[in-house]
């Protein structure tokens, strides 16, 4: 599937302006060198300088793709695009981890795992038409964060991968233009594959001590169990892996 690409100087959100679009083109990939109202998921702002990252959304009427109607499916395309785009061009490499269900955490110098991308994914409806949202937030250039976010995120510049936000953004519209050809199966598998989260160790905000993910489901929920008590959990951001 083609997406016809518009690019821009300062917006609100790629995600507002990729809504706009959606009334009149089936499937687009919106970016910008700088969101003056970037969102992140629960309501967070989205912090980037002017063109020192990737701040992009694809956005695809739902009439276009049968794909992206599965509840968990936007949620995976997200994170599979994100990590395909960056290892085609870094190469596979550990430093990578993706934490459910879309953030990609990068190891640091210091060996801190932080956060280098993170996916917003939003279903929309303008006029009769109904269309998925998938933004996109890729640290490449920066190197400073405001003192609130310095322990929590990090970009490929830091990581030591110099690239431009213009060589991601290249990649990341073929990758996702091609992975938009995969069926719903394939999609969850790599999904799965990718999280390798079943059996992983994870803290869960608001509750006691140490969970086990027992099992990923195909509506993308995680189940996680602590001495017989299981649960599922469909918000990523209220669980902490424990890594070494
Ligand atoms: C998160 O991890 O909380 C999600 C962050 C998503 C940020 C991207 S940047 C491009 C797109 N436009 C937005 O306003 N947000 C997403």
């Amino acid at each position: 599937m083609e997406l016809l690409h518009f690019h821009y100087g300062s917006v609100t959100s790629t995600n507002d302006i990729a809504r706009e679009l959606l009334r009149d083109y089936p499937a687009v990939l919106v970016s910008a060198l700088y969101q003056t109202h970037g969102r992140g998921r629960h309501g967070r702002s989205w912090f980037g300088e002017w063109g020192k990252n990737v701040y992009c959304t694809i956005g695809i009427q739902q009439s276009q793709s049968t794909l992206l109607t599965h509840i968990a499916a936007p949620l995976a395309f997200g994170a599979v695009v994100v990590w395909d785009t960056l290892t085609t061009l870094v190469g596979v490499a550990p430093i990578f981890l993706l934490k459910y269900p879309n953030d990609l955490l990068g190891r640091c110098p210091d060996g801190a795992w932080r956060k280098l991308s993170g996916v917003l994914v939003e279903r929309t409806v303008v006029g009769q038409v109904h269309a998925c949202l998938i933004g996109i937030g890729i640290n490449v250039q920066q190197r400073d964060f405001p003192p609130s976010l310095a322990t929590e995120a990090t970009s490929l510049a830091l990581l030591g991968f110099e690239l431009t936000p213009e060589r991601v953004l290249q990649q990341l519209k073929r990758t996702a233009e091609s992975l938009c050809e995969s069926s719903l199966r394939e999609l969850l598998q790599r999904w799965r594959a990718l999280l390798q989260i079943e059996g992983r160790l994870l803290r869960i905000q608001g509750k006691h001590g140490l969970w086990k993910a027992v099992a990923l489901h195909d509506s993308g929920q995680l189940e996680v169990e602590q001495g017989g008590e299981r649960l599922l959990i469909s918000d990523g951001d209220s669980l902490r892996y424990v890594l070494d």
